[in-house]
């Protein structure tokens, strides 16, 4: 599927005949700060996919083809960003302080498990955030930059999952329990970012910091809640403070996002409807 994908990956074009009106230069100074941390997520995960592709081609010359493959779908995405920034009148901006560490402490994992784990949970709060936002916005433009983004993030989080699988596999048990922490800090540490994220983006994106932190809480902890031998477990008091619990999260109605047909309803770009977003 990702080869399929592949092949009319450049066919799709950004409509961009119709010029935005900003409600303000704030508004504007807003979207440009929102897509420049879309920028900074695409760059970071087309690095780390093509570095593990690199590392495990040695081992499994399949598996690293999908990650190659996935590093340039996020390759795609950062083009598309660079064009669309440019045509609001932004640029990519150096990053943050706390952005900046962020990104420089992942940088620098090296076991493909803890690189892994975190790229997954990146792309779950960029599909979440995305999502939220296409919801609210109107610009046919931003419409579309929203909507292709949130379509492919919603196949590459259960694709990560497939990875962290594969990976884990071959993982020794002492380095699984080693993603126990790492998810629980992550857990609290993405949830925390929808505030510094408030700051620059909300008068863009329109998403109070209250919906976004309880959807990050809710779709970061819905993650892994069917998949029982990963033992990663969302935290309940973290839970509680949104008012969620576990057992709503794992309601059986509710298709597990990182399931195969999760994975199957979102593979297929053209079949994927935008109002199912
Ligand atoms: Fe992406
Ligand atoms: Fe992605």
């Amino acid at each position: 599927m990702l080869r399929k994908r592949a092949e009319r990956m450049y066919d799709e074009k950004l409509d961009l005949s119709q010029p935005i009106v900003w409600e303000s230069e704030e508004e504007r100074a807003a979207a440009i700060a929102f897509f420049n941390a879309a920028y900074r997520a695409e760059e970071s995960g087309l690095t780390q996919a093509h570095e593990l592709a690199q590392e495990v081609a040695a081992w499994d010359p399949d598996l690293a083809e999908c990650l190659r493959l996935y590093g340039n779908e996020e390759g795609w995405h950062r083009e598309l960003l660079t064009e669309f920034l440019a045509w609001i009148g932004g640029t990519i901006k150096p990053m943050g302080r706390v952005t900046g560490t962020f990104y420089k402490l992942y940088g620098r994992a090296e076991r493909m498990e803890t690189i892994v784990l975190t790229n997954l949970m990146f792309e779950t709060i960029g599909s979440t955030t995305y999502r939220l936002a296409l919801r609210r916005a109107t610009h046919p433009a931003v419409r579309q930059m929203l909507t292709i983004l949130t379509r492919d993030e919603s196949f590459h989080v259960p694709l990560n999952v497939h990875f962290l699988r594969q990976v884990l596999a071959r993982t020794p048990w002492i380095s699984r329990q080693r993603l126990k922490p790492l998810y629980h800090l992550l857990y609290g540490t993405l949830i925390a970012s929808a505030y510094a994220s408030r700051r620059r983006a909300l008068k863009f994106d329109k998403i109070p910091f209250a919906d976004l932190s309880k959807a990050y809480a809710e779709h970061l902890g819905k993650l892994f809640i069917h998949e029982s031998d990963l033992a990663l477990r969302p935290s309940t008091a973290i839970l509680r403070l949104f008012g969620l619990r576990r057992s709503e999260l794992a309601r059986a109605e509710d298709l597990s996002a990182v399931s195969v047909l999760a994975a199957e309803a979102a593979v297929d770009r053209e079949r994927v409807i935008v109002n199912a977003l």
